[in-house]
């Protein structure tokens, strides 16, 4: 069995049905599903983040084409939460192989790494404030749990942002290498598997 289809919290968690008149049911846009999302999404994801980070820093995490790229190579480590079909919040995730965030980090995918490395989290603004982000990066790192390969999962962010992340079980790692401008960011890291793994493999 794949790993997709044995994680039940990846399928729609409702899916709306209408009666018609000769009482046959037929499907609707499920209210709300959450599903890896596919470079078909890229629109979608930037349409959030040019809101979400370039109206207010000029800046964000990932370009259009760093979208697609992602979502081209590591589909697996992305998720989308969708409802009446419309994209409302989303992580994407590639892996990375080092113990702590550079530059290189910001573009690369290293398949052979056993870190997620967590490039974006944002929630439609007409969504924020619900809990979505919580539940969207809950729901995440318990996929993560699901692929044998990932021992942790790494971010940076802004120092305002970190007990949002701590309240997620993000341990505060300290000041992260990369900058952005005259941004500068905390590095957390959440550990998805511990002590088992580590004596079976080495390295990151
Ligand atoms: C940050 C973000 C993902 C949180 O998602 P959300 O669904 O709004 O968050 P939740 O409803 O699950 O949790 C709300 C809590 O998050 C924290 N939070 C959310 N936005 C925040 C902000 N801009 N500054 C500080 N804390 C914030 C607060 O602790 C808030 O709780 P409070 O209002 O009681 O203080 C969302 O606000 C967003 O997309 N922001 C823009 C993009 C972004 O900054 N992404 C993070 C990149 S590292």
């Amino acid at each position: 069995m794949s790993v997709m289809s044995a994680l039940p919290f990846l399928k729609p968690m409702h899916v709306r049905t209408t009666v018609s008149p000769g009482r046959q049911r037929r499907h609707t846009l499920p209210a709300s599903e959450f599903r890896p999302l596919s470079p078909q999404d890229a629109i979608s994801v930037f349409e959030i983040e040019r809101e979400a980070f370039i109206s207010v820093s000029g800046e964000c995490p990932l370009h259009l084409d760093e979208v697609r790229h992602f979502l081209s190579l590591c589909p697996e480590l992305s998720l989308g939460w969708f409802e009446e079909g419309r994209l409302v919040a989303f992580i994407i995730g590639s892996l990375w192989d080092q113990e702590r965030l550079t530059t290189e980090a910001l573009t690369l995918h290293k398949p052979q790494g056993h870190t997620v490395h967590i490039h974006v989290l944002a929630v439609h603004r007409t969504f924020r404030q619900q809990g979505k982000g919580s539940i969207l990066l809950w729901r995440y790192l318990q996929y993560l749990r699901c692929l044998p390969y990932v021992r942790r999962a790494v971010l940076m962010c802004e120092e305002v942002l970190v007990p949002f992340y701590q309240r997620s079980g993000f341990k505060v790692q300290g000041p992260c290498a990369v900058t952005v401008g005259s941004l500068t960011f905390i590095e957390m890291q959440h550990l998805i598997r511990g002590h088992a793994f580590m004596r079976r493999n080495s390295g990151y």
